[in-house]
């Protein structure tokens, strides 16, 4: 059974990875190389567990369980203990590729190596450790993570069932819904909720009509919980564009999945959503 796990990076993923596992009783240990990102974990997480218990949700014994089960480190080693990892670090293969390597180095050599990929093939982040290539898989979470019940589970090409058999067994134990999808560019959701995503951008850019109206439409006619623009905003601009990048290049660069212009503007002039405090629309 899983007891402790190790989350690396701790950002609004990683953060909301690691306080979802705490409060179901393990150990977490949120790793970054910056500090001021990790202050920013603990800070949510805090913040979290305050709210649950003035609303009732949660005792604040609870609560003190909680936050004494998170850590925090700049170190991967300090946390090579840990007996499940999950990658939350930047959407960027290169990036991802490097810290598996050291995933691969320090934790121990039965643990398994997921990743929180929202569109990178888990055949091609494998590739980066052959050796390995069993124990990694994929474990798509969705923000904000203690909220959301999906995680979608992705096999790689060298994923063992063993591996697939345990990763859905520990996303039930921290109160998920494993689905499985297989490995392809976006995998199922962001191959299906980017395009809806960019189309709206589309309609903006050719006046079908403004950002608010095109939200309500969406939010009232179709009882969706945020528009589609109020949503991008929530994911962040640029991930949505990264993603509708790597499905374009993954999948045979058909131009249905170039990022719509005013995204990419958006993006360019760091007008990146709630994060930057201005997108589509502005947080100030
Ligand atoms: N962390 C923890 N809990 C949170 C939270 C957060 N960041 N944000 C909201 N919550 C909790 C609140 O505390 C509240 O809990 P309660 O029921 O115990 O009071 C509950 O969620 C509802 O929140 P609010 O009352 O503040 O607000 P809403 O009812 O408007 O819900 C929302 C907010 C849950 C974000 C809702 O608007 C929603 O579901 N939006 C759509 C989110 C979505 O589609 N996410 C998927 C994005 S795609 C993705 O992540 C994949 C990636 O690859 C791009």
């Amino acid at each position: 059974m899983v007891k402790s796990i190790a989350v690396i990076g701790g950002g609004t993923m990683g953060s909301g990875i690691a306080l979802t596992a705490a409060t179901h009783g393990l150990t977490a240990t949120v790793v970054d190389v910056s500090a001021e990102q990790l202050e920013k974990a603990q800070l949510y997480h805090k913040k979290q567990t305050k709210k649950a218990v003035s609303k009732e949700r949660i005792t604040q014994q609870e609560a003190d369980v909680t936050i004494e089960n998170l850590h925090y480190t700049c170190s991967m080693k300090d946390a090579s203990e840990a007996n499940w990892v999950v990658e939350a670090a930047t959407e960027n293969i290169d990036v991802k590729k490097n810290i598996f390597k050291q995933m691969h180095q320090s934790f121990g050599e039965n643990v398994i190596l997921a990743t929180n990929t929202s569109s990178i093939s888990i055949t091609d982040l494998a590739s980066s450790i052959p050796e390995a290539a069993d124990r990694v898989i994929g474990m798509h979470f969705f923000n904000p993570v203690p909220v959301m019940k999906l995680v979608e589970v992705i096999n790689g090409r060298d994923t063992s069932e063993e591996t697939t058999e345990a990763t859905i067994r520990f996303a039930e134990a921290i109160g998920k819904t494993p689905v499985t999808a297989n490995d392809f560019a976006g995998f199922v959701s962001n191959r299906v909720l980017m395009p809806m995503i960019n189309e709206a951008f589309h309609a903006w850019n050719d006046g079908v009509a403004g950002p608010e109206q095109i939200d309500s439409i969406m939010k009232l006619g179709c009882a969706f919980p945020m528009g589609p623009l109020r949503l991008a905003d929530y994911i962040g601009l640029d991930v949505c564009r990264d993603i509708m990048m790597v499905m374009y290049n993954g999948l045979a660069e058909n131009p249905k999945y170039l990022p719509n212009q005013k995204l990419v503007d958006l993006v360019n002039a760091g007008k990146l959503g709630d994060k930057s405090g201005q997108g589509v629309y502005s947080y100030e």
